[in-house]
């Protein structure tokens, strides 16, 4: 399968996670993140708004702010296909673009370095290779500006798939098990 098949695939399983099972997992994956070296030492964070089939950052937003940290979510550009990172320091300004995905709406700074961000994405390799929604966004950024990387994801969207010369690695996967 090519990446296009592979995404369409993992998306169709992610939209069917829901309710319980994956409140419960969002919860472990969560508390696994706090727990490592990356979240505690840094004091920049990124992270998206989530949809609604993504692992839900909302309440990891809420406890990185209660933690000190400064966070920030993407600020995307779609003409250039560029984005940077915008600092929030409340949840709750937050409103839905033209896409349907959340963007701040505070004026806060905008920067390119960040201390971790926390990559989301719809297919991983074990390796950290993976796969996106199909714009390339974190590929071109990582490549400017590396940066130390997690994702947060459930087994079912561990994958292979022919990584291409642009693609970048994410450094360190969370995963939880399903089963
Ligand atoms: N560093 C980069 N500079 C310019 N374009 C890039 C860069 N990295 C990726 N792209 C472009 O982004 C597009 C989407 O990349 P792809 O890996 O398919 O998406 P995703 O990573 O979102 O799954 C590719 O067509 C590629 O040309
Ligand atoms: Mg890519």
């Amino acid at each position: 399968m090519n990446k296009k098949e592979i995404r369409q695939q993992i998306l169709r399983r992610l939209k069917e996670f829901n309710g319980n099972k994956k409140r419960q997992a969002d919860k472990y994956l969560a508390d696994q993140l706090f727990a490592t070296s990356e979240y505690q030492h840094a004091q920049t964070i990124a992270l998206v708004l989530s949809f609604n089939h993504e692992v839900n950052t909302f309440p990891i937003i809420e406890q990185a702010l209660q933690d000190g940290k400064s966070v920030y979510v993407p600020e995307m550009d779609y003409k250039s296909r560029l984005m940077t990172f915008k600092e929030i320091d409340n949840i709750n300004e937050i409103a839905k673009d033209k896409k349907g995905i959340y963007y701040a709406t505070s004026n806060g700074q905008t920067t390119n370095e960040l201390d971790l961000i926390v990559v989301p994405g719809v297919g991983f390799q074990q390796d950290g290779y993976r796969i996106g929604y199909g714009g390339g966004y974190y590929d071109k950024f990582l490549s400017a500006f590396p940066t130390s990387t997690i994702s947060l994801l459930y087994d079912f969207q561990l994958t292979t798939f022919d990584p291409e010369s642009f693609d970048q690695v994410v450094d360190k996967l969370i995963i939880y098990r399903t089963s």
